[in-house]
């Protein structure tokens, strides 16, 4: 039901329709370009702006309606605060306000990337377009009724007015494939359990060959030939049989070894027989946000053309209650060899992972795994949902993910790992039981991890608390956030191109 936004470059001098949208700081000032297309209503404006006390400031929005002279249908006054002090994830929310500023049933907006002083780079440029289509993006599939004041969609043309059109242009071009990558990884979020579930998340993983990855998908009968029956566990107790699919992007040097990403892909989690309580139940759809995060970012890679060797790992089961399910008790032996003994069927996401972390770690051997998972409630009770929780054997690669998190808003905060936490997994029956009990309920989960990986660079991203469910923001006004996408693209491009 919601259609495309497309956007578009035009030069400084095009003329505006539809909705306009321009830039001022503190000071109130305009570019030069604004004034020029303002020069009819200028005075107007001014008037406008000191009867709103608008004061320019950073996210403020000032919205007028055709103004006379102006061959538009509004007029909207954005603020961007302080100019020099203004950083890309500045820019990027400035897009998602702009976006946001525009009335249903919009077919044209134009925004004059045009500073009241120094001059627009091409980057923040594109990162306006790249805020516009994030916020822009709905799930409404499934609406079958629009309410009395929807219009019906319809096709928004979002047009930059630019100085210099080609390299906008080409910035944009090297943003569109992520800002697909986010939405993708929204939708398989977003999408219901009955109908994503296990093999319908592989088909649409499959499709990324179409942008040039080679995908492998491993239904039940090879997992069990491998030996991953730590992942499988999890799945016995569902009719849906249970799947991994390995992505690869071939994009740097031949021979260099990859960097790994592995996705917990739980379609649902009822919790097994150690089953939840229904209150936010529905909310466990969303248990493969890892996963998503991971398919959405294979195709950000693929799309652009990144000079990098990567490999997408994604292990994904439904956690069911029924007669051939998992009991508490039960102890598997993992892929690893390591034995485990189940505790509570509910801490399912790190069985998961075990096996596709050692998989990954055997089969590729890979610069470095990242892995992400809605693995803990306890990280939602540690950090809320700003910051997904960084656990990692690694410091540099930690430093990396946490400047890449700076960068693109998608933050990370590292927790502690070590032998206290360690031994809490210890079992009387096992090599470890999958629980730690009450207390650092994240860090267990993450030590358990830790088993699987050996001494290859390594980092876990607990994104339970920012794959979905988060409030929303100026880029995203939906309940899945594509969380990761930009932030794994961004350390990949900081660090391992070429
Ligand atoms: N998928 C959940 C974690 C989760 C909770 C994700 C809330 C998103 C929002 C995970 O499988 C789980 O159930 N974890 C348990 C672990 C416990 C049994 C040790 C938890 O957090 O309670
Ligand atoms: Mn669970
Ligand atoms: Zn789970």
């Amino acid at each position: 039901m919601s259609e495309p936004v497309t956007i578009s470059f035009a030069k400084h001098g095009a003329a505006p329709s539809g909705v306009l949208l321009v830039l001022t700081d503190e000071t109130l000032g305009f570019g030069k370009e604004t004034q020029k297309l303002l020069k009819p209503v200028l005075d107007f404006v001014a008037r406008a702006m000191e009867a709103d006390r608008f004061k320019g400031k950073l996210g403020g929005a000032l919205d007028l309606i055709a103004p006379e002279g102006l061959p538009v249908s509004r007029l909207v006054v954005l603020g961007l605060g302080k100019v020099a002090e203004l950083k890309s994830t500045d820019y990027l929310r400035l897009g998602g306000i702009a976006a946001g500023k525009l009335p249903a049933g919009t077919t044209a907006a134009m925004l004059v990337a045009d500073l009241p002083t120094g001059k627009f780079s091409p980057d923040a440029a594109a990162e306006i377009a790249l805020g516009a289509r994030l916020r822009s993006y709905k799930f409404d599939r499934y609406k079958t009724r629009k309410k009395d004041d929807e219009t019906d969609p319809v096709a928004l043309t979002f047009t930059l007015s630019v100085a210099d059109v080609a390299s906008a242009t080409r910035a944009w071009a090297d943003r569109a494939p992520v800002a697909e990558g986010v939405l993708m990884a929204r939708d398989l979020v977003n999408e219901p359990s009955n109908v994503l579930d296990p093999p319908e998340f592989a088909n649409r993983a499959a499709l990324l060959t179409s942008v040039g990855v080679e995908v492998e998908v491993l239904d039940d009968a090879d997992l069990s030939r491998i030996g991953m029956r730590a992942l499988l566990g999890v799945g016995q107790g569902s009719i849906k049989e249970s799947r991994v699919v390995v992505m690869r992007w071939n994009g740097g040097l031949p021979g260099t070894a990859p960097v790994a990403f592995i996705g917990k892909g739980v379609t649902f989690d009822t919790g097994g027989i150690s089953i939840k309580p229904a209150a936010g139940m529905e909310d466990m759809k969303g248990d493969m946000g890892g996963a998503a995060c991971v398919t959405g970012l294979m195709h950000a890679l693929a799309a652009r053309k990144a000079k990098v060797n990567a490999v997408g790992v994604i292990g994904i089961v439904e956690n069911m209650p029924d007669g051939a399910a998992q009991r508490p008790g039960d102890i598997v032996t993992s892929l690893s060899g390591q034995t485990i003994e189940i505790i509570n069927t509910d801490a399912e996401g790190r069985l998961v992972l075990a096996d596709v972390l050692w998989y990954t770690k055997d089969r590729f051997k890979p610069q470095f795994m990242v892995d992400l998972a809605t693995l803990t409630g306890a990280i939602l009770v540690a950090l809320g949902s700003d910051y997904a929780g960084l656990f990692s054997n690694d410091d540099t690669l930690s430093a990396q993910l946490t400047a890449a998190g700076q960068a693109t808003g998608e933050r990370v905060w590292r927790m502690p790992l070590g032998p206290e936490y360690d031994k809490l997994i210890d079992s009387k029956f096992a090599d470890m039981k999958n629980t730690g009990g009450r207390n650092a309920g994240s860090i267990t989960a993450a030590q358990f991890l830790q088993r699987y990986v050996e001494k290859t660079p390594w980092a876990h991203l607990d994104v339970a608390g920012t794959a979905m469910g988060s409030p929303a923001t100026d880029i995203n006004k939906s309940w899945a956030a594509g969380w990761g996408v930009r932030l794994l693209d961004q350390l990949v491009r900081d660090n391992y191109e070429k």
